[in-house]
């Protein structure tokens, strides 16, 4: 299929390879996760905690969908090292400010690799005290060896590609795409 001229104005001429999730297909689903979070959280204070940047769009998308009082606040996380070594290092430089201890927590990952980013955050949350932890993902690669929590709810499962566009992005291009494409 031919780019459309949108699509190319958007990429500043890039082609991408291939939409791999288009934009209604999304909304669907995102529509469809926030009733199975609505429904899995029938009291207590809920927590969205989004983990930037790459979920700034799916968290602000799927909040709109939970049908139920909640609080929204983010977690920057930096790994260390260079990109040579995968020491799975991670440390905050942003810490949510709203208190952890005895909510429901919902962490909101835009997509699961390695799992590396997520076992590191898993295990420095619940030394928070949380009422429960659960993981949200939009995509999930099911290639992560050993995942300290898997996914409660998972948008799509993703296929082994590089993707961007819907937060994410490729050395910081490509987040404002408002569907899900290949880049290779
Ligand atoms: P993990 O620690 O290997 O699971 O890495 C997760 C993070 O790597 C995600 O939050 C993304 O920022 C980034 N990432 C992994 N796969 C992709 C991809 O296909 N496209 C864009 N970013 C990705
Ligand atoms: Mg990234």
């Amino acid at each position: 299929m031919l780019p459309s001229t949108a699509q190319l104005r958007q990429t500043g001429g890039r082609e991408l390879k291939r939409i791999v999730f288009d934009e209604a297909t999304i909304a669907a689903r995102v529509r469809e996760l926030g009733r199975e979070i609505t429904a899995a959280y029938p009291e207590g204070d809920l927590l969205v905690l989004g983990l930037l940047k790459g979920s700034f769009i799916f968290l602000s998308d799927l909040v709109r969908r939970i049908d139920r009082p909640l609080q929204v606040d983010f977690l920057v996380a930096a790994s260390y090292g260079d990109s040579t070594v995968s020491s799975g290092n991670v440390r905050l430089l942003y810490d949510p400010e709203t208190e952890l201890e005895g909510k429901h927590i919902l962490l909101v990952e835009d997509i699961i690799d390695t799992g590396k980013t997520l076992n590191r955050l898993v295990t420095l949350l619940r030394q928070r005290g949380p009422k429960s932890l659960s993981i949200c993902a939009l995509l999930h690669k099911h290639i992560a060896k050993h995942l300290e929590l898997e996914a409660a709810f998972v948008g799509f499962d993703a296929p082994k590609l590089f993707l961007v566009g819907y937060g994410l992005d490729h050395a910081e291009n490509f987040r404002h795409l408002p569907y899900i494409a290949s880049l290779t």
